[in-house]
């Protein structure tokens, strides 16, 4: 088969390196890709957005299926793009993808179906959010709407700060059109959990539990960021959370989209909080996690060609998902300033070393090719190094290990990634 992944970030790198590995796949292409997904896949410039441009090389390069992996292009309907050009791709159609492009229609769907949440108001207008916060209990939640690159949450912890999100979020619009309407929501306590699972439509096939720590700084000080490390499995994640999860969120949630005549296809990512009154949803993603996808498929021992193509056709019944009983971390490392200021363009050396040691990973998140062929930081987030282990606190440890092998100018990256697996062993 020929496959096309669409994307260019760590996440990519990790579902094209597992791809690559398919007994079914004999050419990879990745667009637009980066320096490190060059090593397992023939990057494309195209950009994610490019649909006609990308129907377009799929035609012409006769792509058997073409694996859509961003939010962006996939609320925009990417999917769509491609089946209506008559080509197979994996992910939710624009309709489904709603789940992850809208907080306003997640949380409503929720509500609809019973599925555990935090309780929450809509507010398509300024006046009427700022009415309701009068008499709200702090801590509060601002969500825009909309697609805001994880940003567009702000927990306010008192009246002020939540006056002041509601102007920055529906008058100076820092996140565009995503805050035309907010979702202010009631503030849970609790320890988050990552569950990544694919899905057919009708069946589901829940995927090994991750954690994600995504403020910039340790002791989860500093902003928020796109993640800057992970560790799988969580073990606050028991097997009677899995068992409530199971029954009260993944297969409802999949059985509501369907009822609402949009049937799902592709990877629910559920972001749970676990409360004292039980898990609670805190948001749906339509695509796998970044940087959760790279501790979670270096446990799969699945041909995930396979079960993208299960996913497709509606048979993932037939498919069971088998993980490896290690453990994963991924550790970020980042460009200093990163998420704000940062400088980029700096060689990086010791890449190498991944390519001999035994289970050892580098996912390239923003490096290039120079133009003498080196390869350079080219983002704010570079690279994740994944390391597993037989149990987290070795992986967590070669993980470190390797984070040193790895040089560039103005490399950042958090100490206490899977700190707080201590708290349990
Ligand atoms: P989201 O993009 O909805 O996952 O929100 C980003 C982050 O904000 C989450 O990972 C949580 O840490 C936090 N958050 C979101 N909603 C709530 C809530 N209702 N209560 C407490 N924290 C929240
Ligand atoms: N790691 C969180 C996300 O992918 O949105």
């Amino acid at each position: 088969m020929k496959v096309l992944i669409v994307g260019g970030g760590g996440r990519e790198h990790a579902i094209a390196w597992k791809t690559a590995q398919s007994q079914k796949v004999e050419k990879l292409y990745c667009a637009p890709g980066n320096a490190g997904i060059a090593g397992v896949a023939e990057c494309v410039d195209i950009g994610v957005m490019e649909f006609d441009r990308l129907v377009a090389f799929a035609k012409e390069n006769e792509i058997d299926l073409t694996i859509v992996a961003p939010d962006d292009p996939l609320a925009a309907g990417a999917v769509d793009a491609f089946e209506a050009a008559g080509l197979r791709a994996f992910g939710p159609r624009k309709n489904a993808a709603i789940l992850e492009g809208s907080k306003a229609f997640s949380k409503d769907l929720m509500k609809k179906y019973g599925i555990p949440t935090a309780s929450y108001e809509t507010f398509d207008s300024a006046e009427a959010a700022l009415a309701y916060l009068e008499q709200a209990r702090m801590p509060i939640v601002l969500k825009a709407d909309g697609l805001a690159l994880g940003k567009g949450v702000l927990i306010c912890h008192t009246l002020e700060e939540a006056r002041a999100g509601v102007r920055t979020l529906m008058l100076d619009k820092q996140f565009g059109a995503a805050g035309n309407r907010i979702v202010v929501e009631e503030f849970m306590t609790g320890r988050e959990v990552s569950v990544l699972s694919f899905v057919d439509g009708k069946n589901i096939r829940v995927m090994t539990s991750a954690q994600d720590h995504k403020r910039a700084k340790d002791g989860d000080q500093g902003l928020n960021t796109g993640g800057m490390g992970t560790f799988s499995p969580s073990p606050f994640y028991t097997k009677e959370i899995d068992d409530f999860c199971r029954k009260h969120i993944y297969q409802p949630t999949v059985d509501a989209m369907r009822a609402e005549g949009r049937e799902f296809k592709g990877i629910i990512f559920f972001g749970l909080m676990l409360t004292e009154d039980g898990p609670r949803v805190l948001e749906y993603n339509a695509r796998f996690g970044d940087p959760e996808t790279q501790v979670v498929l270096p446990r799969m021992k699945n041909d995930l060609v396979e079960v993208f193509e299960a996913c497709i056709d509606g048979t993932l019944d037939q498919v069971e998902l088998e993980f490896a009983d290690n453990a994963a971390v991924c550790v970020v490392l980042a460009s200093d300033g990163y998420p704000e200021h940062y400088e980029k363009g700096y060689p990086i050396t010791g890449l190498e070393r991944f390519e001999e040691a035994d289970g050892y990973y580098v996912f390239h998140a923003g490096s290039r090719f120079d133009s003498d062929g080196a390869i350079v930081t080219n983002g704010g987030r570079v690279l994740g190094v994944t390391a597993t282990g037989s149990n987290l606190k070795e992986a967590r440890a070669r993980a470190y290990e390797a984070t040193e092998w790895v040089k560039f100018k103005n490399k950042y990256m958090r100490r206490d990634i899977g700190k707080a697996i201590d708290e349990v062993s």
